[in-house]
């Protein structure tokens, strides 16, 4: 057996296997592009990967490869070398053309599937270091699910070594009792791979090249392999069909609602509460049901978010209270109250004690501190100054049909319930309007604008629109019903 150095200055490279079909998924887009909690599938590996700050990262492409390539590009800073599969061979075959990309690199290469999204750091840093401490050729991940159907079954020989890795399609009815499966990453001396994977045959029931077979081919040139035992079966968890998807959506799901609630969050009921790993939530905040945040949302401490929320790239802050509403691209400030059933359109800014209540919907706007827009409104294109006060069924008209245009309320203002105001107009510091107005002028500070025809009154018009109703039914019909 060759003596190899153990050292963790050795060289690391990470390939990541991406060129699959995704049969099972049944798509016209490739598997690892579908959507896991608000990310690209692609991109939670990618992201393991970068953490263990590799030398090289080489990804293999195949299935739509130009896509897949410039989703993973998006996905991370760090350099990509992209190999591309031509042909699906399996998953022997991809790692050939990654070997064929890692050039003349020299030290260790992790290998991970790129439909195994819930892999953590930690564990791949841990699975590095036995590989290392064991001198091992290739050593392999393996987990112990619930359900091992699926997976290539770990057959270990009288000494507890591994000997084989044998494939669902494959097994007998007694290898398919085998509890213990291949997570499918890897950490191979770059030294043995490469001849390793130029001995793979396709001598299995799928006529694929399988990188497990790599197991035989190192322990017949006396090479060691060694497994490395993953307590957490989640994380080797495949995705190969949708029903798999969703169950690693739940799973990931679970993993960020405990980080927050261990972190000083409430959350009343994590299963229903749908959060992508990218938010960040601050201590003492209460998430209701039905709140969905996701993206780069941000919420501060100390709020009450839901129950029926969603925000998308929005930012919350501290005290604020938001139930029943949709954010998109919004920002509210501490203190603030949105909702029951406010919609916060992009560039929707609330600062601090602003009130954005019932049916309202901002859009590009500011609402100053203070200020508040209660109920059935429509803001788009205006600035609200501090303290102003936007009654019932206000609509700032801002479009023209052809373009947008603003609308300015000053500090203290008060619009009266149902005004129309006709932008671009400015609304002075301190004015009114009147209920009712369309306002197509600029209202000058402490000014009332006003703009309604006079009240008329008809006197005794009820009574008069009465008799003649009865009249006519009586003349058509001949008697009283
Ligand atoms: C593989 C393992 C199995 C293991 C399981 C863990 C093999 C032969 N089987 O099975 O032992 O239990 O992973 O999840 O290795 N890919 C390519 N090119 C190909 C084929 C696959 O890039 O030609 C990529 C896929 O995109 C995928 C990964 O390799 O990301 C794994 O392939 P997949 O077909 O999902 O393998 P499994 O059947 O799950
Ligand atoms: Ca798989």
């Amino acid at each position: 057996m060759p003596a190899r150095r153990v050292s963790a200055a050795r060289p690391l490279a990470a390939v990541i296997l991406a060129g699959g079909e995704g049969k099972r998924f049944k798509s016209e887009s490739p598997k690892v592009l579908h959507d896991l909690c608000g990310r690209p599938m692609l991109a939670y590996v990618l992201q393991a990967a970068a953490g263990l700050k590799p030398k090289q990262i080489v990804v293999v492409v195949g299935r739509q490869a130009e896509r897949v390539k410039e989703t993973a590009r998006r996905l991370t800073k760090q350099r990509l070398v992209f190999a591309v599969q031509q042909r699906q061979l399996g998953t022997g075959d991809a790692a050939r053309v990654a070997d064929e990309a890692l050039g003349r690199f020299s030290g260790d290469v992790v290998i991970l599937p790129a439909d195994t999204p819930l892999i953590t750091p930690q564990t791949l840093r841990a699975l590095i270091h036995h590989h290392r401490k064991t001198k091992a050729a290739a050593t392999v991940l393996t987990v112990e699910p619930a359900d091992p159907t699926g997976y290539g079954r770990i057959v270990r020989d009288e000494r507890d070594r591994v000997e084989r890795i044998v494939e669902q399609t494959d097994a007998s009815a007694a290898e398919k009792g085998i509890g213990e499966v291949n997570g499918g990453v890897w950490v191979f001396d770059r030294a043995a791979l490469r001849p390793a994977l130029t001995k793979l045959e396709r001598a299995n029931r799928q006529g694929e090249y399988y990188l497990t077979d790599v197991v035989e081919i190192l322990r017949d040139k006396g090479e060691a392999v060694e497994a490395y035992r993953c307590g957490d079966a989640a994380e080797a968890h495949g995705v190969n069909s949708r029903v798999q998807l969703a169950h690693v959506a739940a799973l990931l799901r679970a993993r960020t609602a405990e980080r927050l609630m261990n972190a000083g969050v409430t959350i009343v009921d994590p299963d229903l509460t749908y959060l992508d790993d990218t938010v960040r939530v601050g201590r003492d905040t209460v998430l209701e049901p039905m709140t969905f945040l996701t993206g780069s949302t941000r919420v501060g401490t100390g709020c009450r978010i839901g129950p029926g929320v969603r925000a998308h790239d929005s930012t919350i802050g501290n005290g604020a209270a938001v139930s029943f509403s949709v954010l998109n691209q919004a920002a509210v400030g501490p203190e603030a109250t949105v909702g029951p059933y406010a919609y916060l359109r992009p560039g929707a800014r609330l600062a601090r004690r602003a009130k954005a209540g019932t049916f309202v919907e901002i859009k590009g706007s500011s609402v100053g501190e203070g200020a508040k827009v209660p109920h059935l409104s429509y803001v788009g294109d205006a600035l609200i100054g501090p303290g102003a006060n936007v009654g019932a069924g206000t609509v700032t008209c801002n479009y023209d049909g052809e373009r947008k245009h603003r609308t300015r309320i000053g500090a203290g203002a008060f619009i009266g319930s149902d005004t129309m105001l006709v932008a671009p107009v400015r609304v002075g510091r301190g004015a009114y309007t009147a209920a009712g107005s369309a306002i197509t002028k600029d209202v000058p500070a402490g000014a009332l604008g006003i703009e309604r025809a006079e009240q008329r009154n008809v006197a005794g018009w009820a009574t008069g629109k009465k008799a003649k109703a009865g009249g006519r039914t009586r003349g058509k019909k001949g008697g009283a019903r």
